[in-house]
């Protein structure tokens, strides 16, 4: 069996941390049995300096060709890049939520669990954090107020500027479905998200919801407010199983639910639409601060490798091989700097030892 793979390398930490996944994911496949057939794609940055725009039609023909498109990260520091003096419509950015559009890519799962391994980097207290904590936030990705009508004019002197937060019950609907089926493979538990004190798409959201509950009657339902969802979220993180939520709100919900876990350097992401087709990435951004360092953590990207295998290619067996290798490597005490518990001191007063985005991909790669 042979695969099509695109690449997206991207901005910043992007290229260093991808070339370490696809290191993991050439080790699994000729495990496994498969071959991995990869194109290189431009897009954010990276293509804006070669062809002058965030994304060419050409990168969306070539992402939609593929059976699954593995990306780093896009975007650079808005206060020094150049790509931050073009319009808003061409940078980085831009061509991140043109993909997912063009892909159709509605839903993205973002995982966030606390590994016991890494219990010391978590911020929460020993008591909040009790057994753990394991959820997956089902966030709409091509509607709400990323993609309703916005403007910015100037009316009487004054300047005044509008985003559009619109979802029609058919796109509520599929997302809602997918929440539903993931909760079922897991602990039947959806937790719908919204702001229907105040919002009429967050009303919408929720009678919406309740209708496609009625197709799953072994999965419990509820609502939560989403400014009660950001405090529950570090007050008891483990009453979380699937929490569904629209694209702005977990946008917020899904860096904070990270962050809780200890690093958001450890946490993937997969953006998947009605086909196999998905793209998966880091949850994290470009740091381009510590670009070309070596010291970023690639763990994400590797993760989001396995779940491409999970999801877009059916190669179950290597995609736990990788999720068990990464957890071998930690239990073995390798720490990239982030997760480190007490700052990234080369040998750690616990025992464990810093590596950097190399080494970590080759001990990752060597136990799959
Ligand atoms: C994310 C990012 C993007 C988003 C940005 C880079 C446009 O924050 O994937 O969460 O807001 O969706
Ligand atoms: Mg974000």
């Amino acid at each position: 069996m042979s695969y099509k793979i695109a690449v997206i390398p991207g901005d910043g930490i992007g290229p260093e941390i991808v070339r370490q996944a696809q290191r993991v994911l050439d080790v699994a496949a000729a495990k496994f049995g498969f071959e991995l057939e990869y194109t290189e794609l431009l897009m954010g940055g990276a293509s804006i300096d070669v062809n002058g725009v965030p994304l060419t039609d050409e990168t969306i023909a070539a992402a939609k060709a593929s059976d699954a498109v593995l990306m780093g990260s896009i975007g650079g520091d808005a206060k020094t890049s150049p790509w931050y003096r073009l319009e808003p419509q061409l940078r980085p950015e831009a061509g991140l939520l043109k993909i997912r559009k063009s892909l159709n890519l509605f839903a993205n799962l973002r995982p966030a669990y606390l590994y016991d391994e890494l219990r010391a980097a978590c911020p929460l207290s020993e008591e909040v954090i009790g057994e753990g904590f394991d959820m997956v936030i089902v966030r709409e990705l091509t509607g709400g107020l990323y993609f309703g009508a916005r403007k910015t004019e100037v009316t009487d002197g004054v300047r005044t500027a509008t985003d559009t937060l619109v979802y029609n019950e058919n796109e509520i609907r599929r997302i809602a479905v997918k929440a539903f089926e993931i909760a079922r493979k897991r602990r039947k538990q959806v937790c719908s998200v919204d702001k229907a004190n105040v919002l009429d798409s967050s009303r919408l959201w929720r009678s919406v919801t309740e209708e496609v509950a009625k197709d799953y009657p072994d999965v419990q339902l509820t609502h939560m407010l989403v400014d009660n969802c950001a405090m529950q979220l570090v007050k008891d993180p483990a009453q979380f199983d699937v929490i569904l939520t629209e694209n702005m709100f977990g946008d917020i919900l899904s860096d904070e639910a990270s962050m809780v876990t200890g690093s958001i350097g450890m946490l993937s992401s997969a953006s998947l639409n009605e086909t196999k087709l998905g793209l998966y990435e880091p949850s994290h951004g470009s740091a381009p601060d510590i670009a070309g360092k070596d010291i970023a953590n690639p763990i994400a990207t590797v993760l989001s490798a396995a779940m491409l295998l999970r999801y877009s290619l059916d190669e179950d067996e290597a995609a736990d091989a990788i999720e068990n290798a990464v957890k071998q490597v930690l239990k073995e005490g390798y720490r990239t700097a982030d997760i480190a518990s007490r700052g990234g001191a080369e040998q750690e007063p616990d025992g464990c030892t810093v590596v950097g985005t190399q080494k970590m991909g080759e001990l990752i790669a060597e136990r799959v």
